[in-house]
């Protein structure tokens, strides 16, 4: 994570910029994206939603690494399950924001990413994911 937390800006950036090469029609669904055509630079909600992707996959690799299991706490999922269901998130764009967030670890760390790093992130991000589409009811 620490090569990844000093590119915060720029991979925020490669982030959003992958998700809407991936799935144009994700753009809509984000109240910075949805009035402009390029992806806005230095725009604090497009980086929070990137920081909270990339920390939270990554407490969930280090959770599953010492106990096994991801858990979220139940009122972090309430909060989750509510924002993504008002701004109509359904179960495919979680493969969407997987596939764009693989990438941009892989660009971000370089020559540091290994086959075995990659598959620990895509882990922890789908136990994330599934904790949160549980609680979406999707
Ligand atoms: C908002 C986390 C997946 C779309 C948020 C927020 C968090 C979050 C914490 C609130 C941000 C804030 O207000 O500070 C996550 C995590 C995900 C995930 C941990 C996966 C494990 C997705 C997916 C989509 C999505 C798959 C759909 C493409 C959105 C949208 C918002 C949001 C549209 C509202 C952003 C805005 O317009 O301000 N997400 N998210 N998220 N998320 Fe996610």
């Amino acid at each position: 994570m620490g090569i990844i937390k000093h590119n915060i800006p720029e991979l925020s950036l490669r982030f959003f910029t992958l998700i809407l090469e991936i799935a144009p029609a994700a753009k809509k669904m984000f109240s910075f994206l949805k009035d402009t055509d390029e992806i806005p630079h230095n725009n604090p909600k497009l980086k929070a939603h990137a920081v909270k992707v990339f920390k939270m996959t990554c407490e969930s690799a280090i959770q599953l690494d010492e106990k096994g299991e991801v858990v979220v706490g139940e009122t972090t999922l309430k909060w989750l399950g509510s924002i993504h269901l008002e701004k109509g998130v359904i179960d495919p764009h979680f493969e969407v924001v997987k596939e764009a967030l693989l990438r941009t670890v892989q660009e971000g760390t370089g020559d540091k990413w290994s086959e075995e790093m990659n598959g620990a992130w895509a882990e922890a991000y789908d136990h994330l994911a599934t904790a949160i589409k549980n609680e979406m009811k999707i």
